[in-house]
C-alpha cells in the first residue's frame, strides 16, 4: 500500500513538472510596447475604411508597419477628417494619416513627413450626366452643384473655383455619394482611388476622364515634433527600400 502511494505521489510530481515545462516553453508575454496614436477618417477606401470593426487599408497598414519598425504599438483613432489636424495639434493623437494632401495652408499648422503616395482629384457623375469634362463644371454660366467631403482639398479647391454656394460639404464621401444618387448635387469631387472604390460600390456612377488636381499624401505631426517626424521619415525610407510600402499599396490598388 505504501509502495502504491509513493508511486502515485511520484507520478503526480512528474506530471506537474511536465506541466510546468509546457508552460515554460510557452512564449513569454510580449513586452508592453509604447503606443503610437494615429488620427484618421475611416471612410476613404482604399486608404482607410472599416472591415467589420477593424480599420484596414493602405494607410492603416503602412502606419502599422511604421509603428512596428519603430517599436511601437499602433492605435487608430477614427474622427472627422476636419478634426485630424486639430487633434494632432492638441496632442490627442501623435500623427495624422488619412490620404492627407500636403498643402501650403496645412503646412502652417502641422509638419508633414516625406510623401508616401500621390493622389488626383477626380469628378464622379451619374452615368449620362451632361457634365462631360472638368471644364463643363467651370464653364461660364454653369450652375452645376458639387458635393465634397468637409475640409478636404476637393472642398477647398471647389469652393475657391466655384464659390461656396455651388459647393455642399458632407461629413464623408459616402454621404456625398448618397446625395449624388438623390440628385441633390450634380457631381462629387474626391481623390481618384476613393472615387474608383465608390463607383465600384455604387451602381450608375462614373468618373470623368479629366482629373482636377495632382497631390502628394503625407503623414502630419505636431509642428516642431522633429523627433517623431525624423523617426517616421526614417521608417518610410526603410519600408520603401525593402518593398513593404509597395506590397501594401499593391494589395489594395490593382
Ligand atoms: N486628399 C484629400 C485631402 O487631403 C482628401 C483626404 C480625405 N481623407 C480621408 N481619410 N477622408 O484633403
Amino acid at each position: 500500500m505504501k509502495k502504491i502511494l509513493s508511486f502515485a505521489l511520484a507520478a503526480i510530481m512528474l506530471l506537474s513538472v511536465a506541466l510546468l515545462c509546457v508552460s515554460c516553453t510557452e512564449p513569454e508575454i510580449e513586452e508592453e510596447k509604447p503606443i503610437l496614436k494615429m488620427g484618421t477618417n475611416a471612410y476613404f477606401k482604399p486608404y482607410e475604411y472599416y472591415d467589420g470593426e477593424k480599420i484596414v487599408g493602405i494607410d492603416a497598414e503602412i502606419a502599422a508597419a511604421i509603428a512596428d519598425y519603430l517599436g511601437y504599438k499602433l492605435e487608430i483613432v477614427d474622427m472627422e477628417f476636419d478634426s485630424i489636424i486639430t487633434a494632432v495639434k492638441g496632442g490627442e493623437v501623435d500623427f495624422g494619416m488619412a490620404g492627407m494632401t500636403i498643402t501650403p495652408d496645412r503646412l502652417l499648422e502641422v509638419d508633414f513627413s516625406s510623401s508616401y503616395a500621390t493622389g488626383v482629384q477626380s469628378i464622379i457623375v451619374p452615368a449620362g450626366s451632361p457634365i462631360k469634362t472638368a471644364d463643363d463644371l467651370f464653364a461660364e454660366g454653369a450652375t452645376y452643384k458639387v458635393g465634397v467631403q468637409l475640409g478636404t482639398t476637393g472642398d477647398i479647391y471647389a469652393t475657391e473655383d466655384l464659390g461656396a454656394d455651388r459647393v455642399t460639404a458632407y461629413p464623408n464621401a459616402n454621404n456625398a455619394v448618397i446625395a449624388l444618387k438623390n440628385k441633390d448635387i450634380d457631381c462629387v469631387i474626391i481623390d481618384n482611388e476613393p472615387a474608383k472604390a465608390l463607383v465600384k460600390d455604387n451602381e450608375g456612377l462614373q468618373i470623368l476622364d479629366t482629373a482636377y488636381a495632382n497631390e502628394s499624401y503625407a503623414i502630419c505631426v505636431k509642428k516642431g515634433n522633429t523627433e517623431l517626424l525624423d523617426k517616421i521619415n526614417e521608417a518610410i525610407v526603410a519600408l520603401t527600400k525593402d518593398g513593404t510600402i509597395k506590397t501594401i499599396v499593391g494589395k489594395y490598388i490593382k
